[in-house]
C-alpha cells in the first residue's frame, strides 16, 4: 500500500496524500510523486509512528498480515485530517480487509485519533452511546474493560511528519512538463501533457487504452490475460483535470479521481441551495460506497464512464441526471451521457479515437427529484448487483410527470434505460396507478439475459422494480414535505468489553491474566514482521507457478510443454516424473497426490496440479504456465453436488451414526412431528497470506530448509521427506509466523511444499512457491458444504422428545479430513440441548470438487446451525418464542451427552442468563415489536443463541506437546515449543507462561521460530488446543529449570536472576530443558456410540439484533452481545480478539460468503471481487463481549480454556435474528409460517423470503418457497 504525496494539479499549491492499492498502481504513474510505504512511516530501528503504536497496543493485529495496510489507511487519513471524524474513519478503512480481528480493535485504535471519539453524538431516543453505557453496565464493570491504556500513547504531532521531497517540489515548479515515455520488457507507457498530443497518440494507436487509475485495465491485464503493448496515460493533461463551477452545473475533468469528485460534490452541496444539488447528492451517495478509498483515490471519472461496465455505479445516475460528455478527437463535441449506451436515449457512439475530456453535471431544477440506488453482495467495497439512477420532473406546482428517466446498471452488459416506459408515463400523476403501470412497463422493457453467470436473474428483476418503488416512495415523501433530506452521517461504532480482573494479590510482574500486547504487534504494524514472501531471495532462486487441471473428471491424454519452455526466464518444468519417491499419500483408501500426470492418474477435480513451471521470476513462471497445453479425455460421471453424490452412491468411508434412547418409539408418542432440510454453503479460508513455501537445498547430505506457512511443520517434514525419499532428519521445517490459516494450512500446505521440494531437488536451486489468491482459492478447498435433513418430534409445550437427523457433507475429490469432520459434526450436534431420543448420521460425499478440509469449528458450525434451525421451527410450530424453546430444552443439571460423556452445564446457564440481562433482551424485543408495527418496509429481528463447545482432539497422541527452553549466561531466555503462531497469540501466551514460571519479566524471554529441528514430531496447531497443550509443555520445561536453579536461589535468596544464572553455569548446571505434555485422555467407540472424546466444555451465548430492508434484502447488524465462558483468561486482549474475530468469520459464513461453481465444476469465486468476506461495514454497530467471571477449568493451564474456534458458531445469532425479522414480515403478510432458509442468508435470500407484490410480479405467482428457485444449487 502506498501513500502518495503529489502536487495538486488544479491548484498547484496543495499537497495531497492518498492511499492506493500497490497491486494495481502502475509504477510509471508515480512520476513526480513521493511514495511512502509502511516502513517509511516508522520502524523499530528509528521511531514508531503513533498509528503503528496505537494499532499494536490496542490489539489491532493478530496474524498481522493486513496490518501494514491498516496502518497506511489510517496514516493517510491523519495526514489529510489530523482529527478525523467518524465518517472519515470508517470511509478510510472501508477498503481494507482483515480476516482475523473482526475489526473492533482496529476501529478502537483509529478512534483514539478522532475528535469525536468519546461519543456517537447522536441523541436518537434522547440517549447517546454514553448514556446507554451508563444504563447497561455498572461502574465496576466499566473499569474492568480496559484492554489498553491511552495514557501510554505518544501524541500525534503532525509537525513531525515527512515533508514532500524538495527536489520533487522544485521539479514540479520549475521543470516544464514534457511527454514521458517508459519502455518495459514488453510494454511502452506514454504520458503526454497536452490534449493535442493525446489526440495524435490516440489516432496513431487507436487500440491503446488510456490508463488513469488502472483499476479497470489493470485487473484485465493481471487476471484475465489481456495484454496491451502500448498504454497512453493522460493524467497529466490539464484539460482532463479541470474542476469548474458553472452557472448551470459543475464540469469535472475526466482524469479527476473519484475521491476528488466526492469532495467537489460535497462542497457544492454545502454551498449551493438544496434545490440545485439533488443530482450532486445522488451521485455522492453512490460514490460513498463505490470501491474503497484506495480505489476512489486513483480511479477516474472518465475511466468509470468509458469502460461502460455493466456494474458501474455512476453511469445510471449520471445518465438519469442528464450529464453531458465533452469529447475530443479532431474537433470537440458535447453529447448526453445517456447516448452512449446501446438502448440509450439517443444513438451517439463514442469513436475509438475520441477522448473524454470532461463531464458536465447539471444543477437540478425546481420540481425535479433524483435518486440513486444500489444493492451489492456487501454494503461497501463491492460491485453492485443492480444499481439505478432515476429522475422525475413535474409540471410546475403539480405531481404530473413532465419528464422521467430511469437507468439501470447490472442488468445487461452495459447500462440500460427504461426508455419506452419513461415516455409512456409522461403526463401521468405520481400515484399508485402510475406505480403499478410503471412497474409492469419497466419489467417488460428491461430484459435480463438468461445467461447471467451469477444466476441472480429473479433477484435482479425484483431489485429493478423494488428500486422504482423506493423512488416512488421517496418522491411521494418529498412532495408531501417539500423537503429533501441530505444525510452525511456515517455509522457510529460502539463497543463494550468486559474482562476478568486479576486478583489483587497477583504480583505486578506476573503477566498471566493481563491484556498483554501481541509479541509481534509492533512488528506487524511497522511491516518488519517476516512472512515467507518477505524472506530475502536466495542466490539463484527460482519461482514456481503451478499448472492446474481444467476438467472436473478426465483422463490426461497429453501435456505439451514445448511452448512454455521457450518463454523467457523459464528454467524447467516439473512433473510427476521428477518425483524421486512417493507421489501419493495414503490416509485412507483414496490417495492424496502431488502431481497429476499422464498415466499416473485421472484428474478428479478442476484445480489439481498437473505440472509446475520454474522460472527466474514469478511473472515469467506465470506467463509460461499459461502456455502449457493439456489435452483431456472426458470421463463420467462428473459428481459435483451432494445430491449427485447420493444418486451415485459416492461416499468416503466410514459413514457414522450415533443414537441414544428409543427414537422410533418416541416419535409415536409426540404431539407433533416436523421434517425439513437446510443447505449450508461452503466457506473459503481467505487467510490473508496465501499458501507459501520457500525450499532451500543446503547442498550436502540431501538436507533442505523448508520455510513454510503451515499449522503443522512435522507433517510437512514427513511429506517432503517421503516424496524425496530421504529420511526426515534431512528436512528442516521452519515457521516464524503464519498470515492466517483457520485450518487451511495442513494437508494442502504439505502437498504444495512437496511440489516445491521436488522442484528444488530437481533444479538444485532454492524454489519459492507463493500461490496467487485465485490459484489458492481454486486449489485448496475450504469448509464443507452441508445438507442437514431432520425429523423432529415435540410436545405442545415445546419439549423436544425425538430427533432423527442426517448430515451429508461435500468432501470433494479426496478424503483429507472429511470423515473426521463428519464425526465431529455428530459429536457436537446437540449443541446446548438435551434430546432424550436422538439419532444422527453423517457421511462424507466424494465429489469432483476440490477437496475440502479443516476449517475453524470443524463441522460444528454446520451441524449446530441445523440444530438451531429445527429448534426455531419447533418454536414457530408451537407458537412459543424461540428463546423459550431453547431454554426449555437446554442441558440443566449434571448431564450426559448423546454419546454418554458427562457434562456440567452450570456455566452454560450462567452465560445464557448473563447474556439475557446484558443484552436487555426482553425490553429490546418489545421495542423491536413496536418498531416493526410502525414500519412496513423495514423490519428488525433479534435472536439469542446458546453454545456448548466441546474441547478435545479425540485421542491422546494428537494432543501431546513439547517445549524447549534455553537460558543463556547473560540471563536471556530462548523459548520454543511445537505451537505455530497463526495470529492467535500463542507465542505471547507462552512467554506469559514462562515469565510466571521462571518469575522473570517477559522482556527476558524471546521466541524465535517453530522448527522441526528444535521440537520434533510436534502435533498440529489445531482445534483451539495450542495454548492448552504447549502451555503445559512450556510450564514443564520451566519448572525443570527452576528445580535445577532452586538450590542456587536458596543459597543466595537476595541475588537476582543474572546472579543465579551465572552461578548455575559455573556450577555446571544445565541451563537447557525440554518440557513435555503427554496429551489428554480421549476415546470414542463408534461401534458402541460411546466415549469420552472431549476434555472439557466451553460455553457461550450471543444475542444479535438486525434490521432488514424488505425491498432489497439488505441488512444491517445493529448489535451483538456475547457472554463467553473461557475459564480464567491467560490474556483477555488476545482472547476477546479471538472471540470477536471468529464471530465475524461466522457472520461471513452464515450471511455473506458464497462460493459459486459452474456446472462444469469450475470455481467462479476466485478473488476478493467475487467472494465477499466481512469488512468494517459488516460488524455490529454495537458489539459487546464479556468474559464470564469465576469460571475454573482444572484440565488446562492456569484454568484457562482453548477458545480459538468457539466464537464462530455464535455468528449464527445473526442468521436467526434475520430469520426473526423475516418471520415478522411473513406473519404481517399472512404467508406460510414455516419456511426454510439456507446459509448463507444473503440479501438475495432475504428478499426472496419477504414475498410481496413485486416478487409476485416477477415470478408470476406467490410462493413462500420462492427461495428454492434462487438457491445456489452448486453451493452444496
Ligand atoms: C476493487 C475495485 C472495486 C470497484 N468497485 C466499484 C464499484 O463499487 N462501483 C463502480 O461503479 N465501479 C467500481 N470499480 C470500477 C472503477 O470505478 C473503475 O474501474 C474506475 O472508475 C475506472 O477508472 P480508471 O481511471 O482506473 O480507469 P482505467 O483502468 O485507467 O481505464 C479504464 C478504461 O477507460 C478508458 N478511459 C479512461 N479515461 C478515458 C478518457 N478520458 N477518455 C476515453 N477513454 C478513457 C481506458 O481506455 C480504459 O479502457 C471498482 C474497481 C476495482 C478495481
Ligand atoms: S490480523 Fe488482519 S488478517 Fe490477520
Amino acid at each position: 500500500l502506498f501513500r502518495l504525496g503529489t502536487r495538486d494539479a488544479a491548484s498547484k499549491k496543495t499537497l495531497l496524500h492518498y492511499s492506493a492499492n500497490a497491486c494495481l498502481l502502475p509504477i510509471c504513474s508515480l512520476y513526480g510523486m513521493a511514495v511512502t510505504t509502511v516502513e517509511g512511516v516508522g520502524s523499530t530501528r528509528t521511531r514508531i509512528h503513533p498509528v503503528q503504536e496505537r494499532l499494536a497496543k490496542c490489539h489491532g493485529s493478530q496474524c498481522g498480515f493486513c496490518t501494514p495496510g491498516m496502518v497506511m489507511s489510517i496514516y493517510t487519513l491523519l495526514r489529510n485530517h489530523p482529527e478525523p471524524t467518524y465518517e472519515q474513519m470508517t470511509a478510510a478503512l472501508a477498503g481494507n480487509l482483515c480476516r482475523c480481528t473482526g475489526y473492533r480493535p482496529i476501529l478502537d485504535a483509529c478512534k483514539t485519533f478522532c475528535k469525536d471519539s468519546v461519543c456517537c453524538q447522536s441523541k436518537a431516543n434522547g440517549m447517546c452511546c454514553l448514556d446507554q453505557e451508563e444504563d447497561l453496565f455498572d461502574r465496576k464493570e466499566k473499569e474492568s474493560a480496559r484492554l489498553f491504556s491511552p495514557d501510554e500513547f505518544q501524541p500525534l504531532d503532525p509537525t513531525q511528519e515527512f515533508i514532500f521531497p524538495p527536489e520533487l517540489m522544485r521539479m514540479a515548479e520549475n521543470q516544464p512538463k514534457r511527454t514521458l515515455v517508459f519502455h518495459g520488457e514488453r510494454m511502452m507507457w506514454i504520458s503526454p501533457v497536452t490534449l493535442d498530443e493525446l489526440q495524435d497518440l490516440k489516432a496513431a494507436h487507436p487500440k491503446a487504452p488510456l490508463v488513469v487509475g488502472n483499476t479497470g485495465v489493470g485487473p484485465d491485464m493481471k487476471f484475465r490475460g489481456v495484454f496491451h503493448p502500448i498504454v497512453i496515460a493522460p493524467a497529466r493533461i490539464p484539460d482532463l483535470n479541470v474542476v469548474k463551477c458553472m452557472s448551470d452545473g459543475l464540469t469535472i475533468g475526466a482524469a479527476c479521481s473519484l475521491s476528488l469528485m466526492k469532495d467537489v460534490l460535497r462542497n457544492a452541496i454545502l454551498e449551493l441551495p438544496e434545490e440545485k444539488t439533488k443530482i450532486f447528492y445522488a451521485v455522492l451517495q453512490q460514490l460513498r460506497t463505490l470501491g474503497g478509498e484506495q480505489i476512489r483515490n486513483v480511479a477516474s471519472l472518465g475511466g468509470n464512464i468509458i469502460s461502460r461496465k455493466s456494474t458501474s455505479d455512476l453511469n445510471p445516475i449520471l445518465a438519469a441526471g442528464n450529464c453531458m460528455l465533452n469529447l475530443a478527437s479532431q474537433g470537440k463535441r458535447w453529447i448526453p451521457l445517456s447516448d452512449i449506451f446501446a438502448n440509450g436515449v439517443g444513438n451517439n457512439a463514442i469513436m475509438p479515437e475520441e477522448v473524454l475530456v470532461s463531464v458536465h453535471i447539471p444543477h437540478s431544477r425546481k420540481g425535479e427529484y433524483i435518486s440513486a440506488f444500489r444493492q451489492a453482495p456487501r454494503r461497501e467495497n463491492a460491485l453492485p448487483i443492480i444499481s439505478a439512477g432515476m429522475r422525475v420532473l413535474f409540471e410546475e406546482g403539480t405531481d404530473k410527470i413532465k419528464d422521467l428517466s430511469i437507468f439501470y446498471g447490472g442488468a445487461a452488459s452495459t447500462t440500460v434505460c427504461a426508455k419506452q416506459a419513461c415516455q409512456t408515463l409522461i403526463g401521468r400523476y405520481w400515484n399508485e396507478q402510475m406505480l403499478d403501470e410503471a412497474s409492469r412497463l419497466i419489467l417488460n422493457e428491461i430484459i435480463l439475459p438468461n445467461s447471467a453467470s451469477d444466476g441472480k436473474i429473479e433477484y435482479k428483476k425484483i431489485l429493478i422494480v423494488s428500486f422504482f418503488y423506493k423512488f416512488f416512495l421517496e418522491v411521494l415523501q418529498s412532495l408531501k414535505t417539500m423537503h429533501y433530506f441530505f444525510n452525511f452521517l456515517g455509522v457510529f461504532f460502539f463497543f463494550f468489553l468486559m474482562i476478568q480482573n486479576v486478583e489483587l494479590s497477583q504480583s505486578p510482574q506476573d503477566p498471566v491474566g493481563r491484556p498483554i500486547m501481541h509479541q509481534s504487534g509492533i512488528k506487524h504494524a511497522t511491516g518488519e514482521a517476516v512472512y515467507i514472501d518477505d524472506i530475502p531471495s536466495v542466490d539463484g532462486e527460482l519461482f514456481l507457478s503451478v499448472v492446474t487441471s481444467s476438467r472436473a473428471h478426465a483422463k490426461i491424454v497429453s501435456v505439451d510443454t514445448s511452448e512454455a519452455l521457450k518463454e523467457p526466464g523459464v528454467f524447467d518444468i516439473i512433473t510427476a516424473n521428477d518425483v524421486p519417491a512417493t507421489n501419493e499419500f495414503h490416509y485412507s483408501d483414496d490417495p492424496e497426490i502431488i502431481f497429476y500426470m499422464i498415466c499416473i492418474s485421472q484428474v478428479i477435480c478442476v484445480g489439481q496440479i498437473v505440472c509446475a513451471v520454474a522460472a527466474d521470476s514469478y511473472a515469467h513462471a506465470k506467463q509460461a504456465a499459461a502456455k502449457v497445453k493439456i489435452e483431456y479425455e472426458a470421463l463420467e460421471p462428473v459428481i459435483l453436488t451432494i445430491e449427485d453424490a447420493i444418486r451415485h452412491n459416492s461416499f468416503f468411508e466410514p459413514k457414522r451414526k450415533l443414537e441414544r434412547g428409543d427414537v422410533d418409539k418416541a416419535f409415536e408418542t409426540v404431539d407433533h412431528i416436523l421434517e425439513g432440510e437446510i443447505h449450508i454453503g461452503g466457506q473459503e479460508h481467505f487467510y490473508m497470506e496465501t499458501q507459501s513455501v520457500l525450499v532451500v537445498p543446503k547442498g550436502e547430505d540431501k538436507e533442505m530448509d523448508v520455510f513454510v506457512s503451515t499449522q503443522h511443520p512435522a507433517f510437512i517434514q514427513e511429506m517432503v521427506a517421503a516424496s524425496l525419499g530421504v529420511p526426515a532428519n534431512r528436512i528442516m521445517c521452519h515457521v516464524k509466523r503464519v498470515g492466517g490459516a483457520f485450518g487451511g494450512k495442513l494437508l494442502k500446505a504439505g502437498l504444495l511444499a512437496s511440489v516445491a521440494s521436488v522442484a528444488a531437488n530437481k533444479t538444485n536451486r532454492a524454489v519459492r512457491l507463493i500461490l496467487s489468491r485465485g490459484d489458492d482459492m481454486l486449489i485448496t478447498g475450504g469448509r464443507h458444504p452441508f445438507i442437514g435433513k431432520y425429523k423432529v418430534g415435540f410436545m405442545n409445550d415445546g419439549r423436544i422428545r425425538a430427533v432423527d437427523v442426517k448430515y451429508y457433507i461435500n468432501g470433494g475429490c479426496t478424503p483429507d479430513e472429511s470423515v473426521l469432520v463428519a464425526e465431529v459434526s455428530l459429536l457436537k450436534m446437540d449443541n446446548a440441548y438435551k434430546i432424550p431420543n436422538l439419532r444422527c448420521w453423517a457421511c462424507a460425499c466424494k465429489t469432483n470438487l476440490p477437496s475440502n478440509t479443516a476449517f475453524r469449528g470443524f463441522g460444528f458450525p454446520q451441524s449446530g446451525l441445523v440444530t438451531e434451525t429445527w429448534i426455531t421451527e419447533v418454536a414457530e410450530k408451537t407458537g412459543l418464542s424461540p428463546e423459550k424453546v431453547r431454554e426449555m430444552n437446554m442441558y440443566k443439571e449434571d448431564e450426559q451427552t448423546h454419546f454418554k460423556q458427562k457434562l456440567d452445564p452450570q456455566n452454560l446457564i450462567r452465560c445464557w442468563n448473563e447474556c439475557m440481562e446484558k443484552s436487555a433482551y426482553y425490553s429490546r424485543k418489545t421495542a423491536i415489536e413496536e418498531f416493526n408495527k410502525q414500519n412496513y418496509w423495514k423490519k428488525k429481528g433479534i435472536a439469542i443463541v446458546p453454545m456448548k463447545f466441546p474441547f478435545g482432539l479425540g485421542s491422546r497422541y494428537l494432543s501431546q506437546a513439547a517445549a524447549l527452553v534455553h537460558i543463556y549466561t547473560d540471563g536471556s531466555v530462548l523459548l520454543t515449543h511445537g505451537g505455530i503462531e497463526l495470529g492467535q497469540g500463542i507465542h505471547t501466551k507462552m512467554i506469559q507462561v514462562a515469565s510466571r514460571e521462571l518469575n522473570i519479566p517477559m522482556s527476558y524471554i524471546h521466541f524465535c521460530e517453530t522448527s522441526t529441528t528444535t521440537v520434533p514430531n510436534a502435533c498440529a496447531s489445531v482445534g483451539s488446543a495450542g495454548t492448552d497443550v504447549n502451555g503445559m509443555a512450556v510450564k514443564d520445561a520451566c519448572q525443570t529449570l527452576l528445580k535445577r536453579l532452586q538450590p542456587i536461589i536458596n543459597e543466595n535468596p537476595k541475588g537476582n536472576w543474572n546472579d543465579w544464572i551465572k552461578e548455575a553455569f559455573e556450577q555446571s548446571v544445565s541451563l537447557s530443558a525440554t518440557g513435555y505434555f503427554r496429551g489428554y485422555d480421549a476415546d470414542m467407540d463408534w461401534e458402541k456410540g460411546e466415549g469420552q472424546p472431549f476434555t472439557y466444555f466451553l460455553y457461550g451465548t450471543a444475542c444479535s439484533e438486525v434490521e432488514i430492508n424488505c425491498l432489497t434484502g439488505d441488512h444491517k447488524n445493529l448489535r451483538t452481545d456475547i457472554v463467553m465462558d473461557i475459564g480464567c483468561s491467560i490474556n483477555p486482549a488476545v482472547d476477546i480478539g479471538q472471540i470477536e474475530g471468529a464471530f465475524v468469520q461466522g457472520i461471513g459464513l452464515y450471511t455473506m460468503e458464497e462460493l459459486k461453481y459452474s456446472p462444469e465444476g469450475v470455481l467462479h469465486t476466485r478473488g476478493p471481487d467475487q467472494y465477499k468476506i466481512p469488512a468494517v461495514c459488516d460488524i455490529p454497530e454495537q458489539f459487546n463481549v464479556s468474559l464470564l467471571s469465576s469460571s475454573q477449568n482444572p484440565y488446562a493451564i492456569y484454568s484457562s480454556k482453548g477458545l480459538g474456534e468457539a466464537g464462530l458458531f455464535l455468528g449464527c445469532s445473526v442468521f436467526f435474528a434475520l430469520r426473526d425479522a423475516i418471520t415478522c414480515v411473513r406473519n404481517e403478510r399472512g404467508l406460510k409460517k414455516t419456511f426454510a432458509l439456507n446459509s448463507p442468508l444473503t440479501a438475495e435470500q432475504i428478499r426472496a423470503a419477504c414475498t410481496d407484490d413485486f416478487t409476485k410480479m416477477v415470478i408470476g405467482r406467490w410462493g413462500s418457497d420462492l427461495y428454492l428457485l434462487w438457491n445456489t444449487y452448486w453451493a452444496t
